[in-house]
């Protein structure tokens, strides 16, 4: 065995078996400290090893590998063979207007007849913003202090409560929400804790993701300590195996769900179970959809939905020529405008379909990354400052191209989209304080577009352009429950005529702030 020493222990022939499997697939030097290990950190290494399935993860870093690492071969000439989203496939939320009441009332349709689900994605390490808890757990300051999972599950259940009262019948959304082994221990209890936010615990199904262990540019597997291996979850496509491997889809079609809408933890304004985008992909008989913001700068690093060589994908940023990212059509916005935000349409038969029959075909995609590790000759914690090797991760939007029916649905950035990536302290963009602006400028517009007004502090009226912002660049203040709104409906007999001085707050106990004077 290479590099390694004699495992003979109390763990005995368990152990003799482990080691030859690793030397076979040339990852024998994980257990090169075993002889410096406790009994205890033995037992733990030798069971996070019996676990992993070492030709798999030999077999995927050359299949990775194979594209170039970071698909330079397969995105040869990528930009001769892209083509735009055609306009019978898009749907739009500002240039179809007169059509939304229309998808509204059909997703809500499919609501009231318990026939929709949401999923969350909630696996991700959150590296950037660097809390020692989940994401969703985040509070971003907001006036009342609510986390990102707080303002879903009210979201939900306001959606419930809509359907209830359009079509006079109980339903509910099952939430799905998809954690690692590093979120879900703490994601559970966080949910107990808040007693699921008021929504039925029946309805909200956690399941949890597949790790990969992180590699060097050699494949070789990396120790993130001298009995612990460098783990980290196997990408937010991890989505699909998980789906399979926990009877995700069975259960599903058990609950008689139809339509699914799958999502980020970090937009805080993501609309989840958006009737409106899951009415639209129903009209269209989508077995897939993407929910797109509008790409304005051709430089800006988001991917686009577009098609290659007639087939559906998402081209990221730094696959194409800046010439192509700056290609304007005849209307003057970039040709390659569908900014992907991870937020999709599924049909749970094209789930069952992806478990089934797909999710073996999708290649993992390489990042390269600063990945602390022991290192095996000294056993000295290195920290490094350039990459060192690499992550292996499938995307969720990898598998548009599976898909029969496939939609995209336009949406307003300011409305729908604001992810929480960074903190405060690194950058100005995606940050706490950019989140929680985007919902306050969102609700400030909620109660201007429903006939309210906002005064200043010597009673003189603000001027109503939404999203206004003060000398300081801040936001009004202004938040509204989503168990009063979920999008800016309802709010008339709240605000209609009457002035409000800014903190102004919404929610089921009524109006929290200095009413000025009814009119
Ligand atoms: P990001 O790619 O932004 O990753 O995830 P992240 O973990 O949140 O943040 P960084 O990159 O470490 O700073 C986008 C969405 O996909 C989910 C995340 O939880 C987030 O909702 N995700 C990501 C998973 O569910 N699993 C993963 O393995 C990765």
């Amino acid at each position: 065995m290479e590099g390694a020493v004699a495992v003979g222990d109390a763990a005995g022939d368990g152990v003799a078996a482990l080691e030859r499997r690793l030397a076979a697939g040339g990852q024998g030097h994980v257990l090169r400290f075993w002889p410096e290990l406790g009994g205890a950190a033995r037992r733990a290494l030798a069971a996070e090893l019996r676990d992993m399935d070492v030709a798999e993860i030999n077999r995927f870093f050359r299949r990775a590998r194979g594209d170039g690492g970071s698909g330079a071969a397969a995105a040869a000439g990528l930009d001769a063979r892209m083509e735009p989203v055609p306009r019978d496939v898009l749907g739009s939320a500002s240039r179809d207007r007169g059509l939304l009441p229309r998808w509204e009332s059909r997703g809500l349709a499919e609501i009231a007849g318990s026939r929709v689900a949401a999923l969350l994605l909630a696996g991700g390490q959150g590296t950037r913003l660097g809390v020692p808890y989940p994401k969703g757990m985040c509070d971003v300051g907001l006036p009342s202090r609510k986390t990102l999972f707080h303002l879903q599950a009210q979201r939900l259940r306001r959606l419930q409560q809509l359907a209830e009262e359009q079509h006079g019948t109980p339903c509910h959304i099952p939430w799905y929400i998809m954690t690692s082994g590093r979120t879900m221990e703490s994601t559970k209890e966080f949910f107990l804790k808040h007693r699921y936010f008021g929504l039925k615990k029946e309805n909200v199904i956690f399941f949890q993701q597949g790790m990969l262990p992180a590699l060097g540019f050699d494949g070789k597997i990396l120790l993130e300590e001298k009995g612990k291996i460098a783990m980290a979850p196997d990408g937010n496509g991890g989505l699909y195996r998980a789906l399979g491997a926990h009877g995700i889809v069975d259960d599903m079609e058990r609950r008689g769900v139809q339509s699914v809408h799958v999502y980020c933890v970090d937009n805080i304004l993501v609309k989840v179970a958006d009737p409106r985008f899951i009415g639209f992909c129903l009209e269209k008989g989508a077995d897939c959809g993407a929910k797109v913001v509008e790409k304005t700068n051709p430089t800006e690093p988001v991917g686009v939905v577009c098609r290659v060589d007639g087939v559906y994908q998402v081209v990221e940023y730094s696959e194409i020529s800046l010439a192509t990212a700056q290609k304007r059509g005849p209307d003057g916005r970039l040709l390659f405008n569908a900014g992907n935000i991870a937020n999709h349409y599924f049909t749970t038969a094209f789930l069952k379909d992806v478990v089934n029959t797909y999710e073996p075909q999708l290649q993992h995609h390489v990042a390269e990354k600063k990945i602390p590790h022991v290192d095996i000759t000294t056993g000295q914690l290195i920290q490094p400052e350039k990459p060192n090797g690499i992550k292996m991760e499938k995307f969720v939007f990898d598998i548009f191209q599976f898909s029969k029916k496939f939609v995209v649905y336009e949406v307003l950035r300011e409305d729908e989209f604001s992810p929480l990536k960074n903190a405060d302290s690194q950058n100005g963009k995606d940050n706490p304080t950019t989140a929680r602006h985007a919902l306050m400028s969102l609700h400030h517009c909620w109660v201007l577009n429903a006939g309210g007004h906002f005064v200043d502090e010597n009673g003189t009226r603000i001027p109503a352009i939404p999203r206004l912002k003060d000398a300081n660049d801040l936001p009004i203040q202004c938040e509204i429950s989503p168990l009063v709104s979920y999008g800016g409906e309802g709010l008339e007999k709240y605000v209609k005529d009457r002035e409000f001085r800014a903190p102004l707050i919404i929610d089921e106990d009524g109006i929290h702030e200095l009413v000025k004077n009814g009119m």
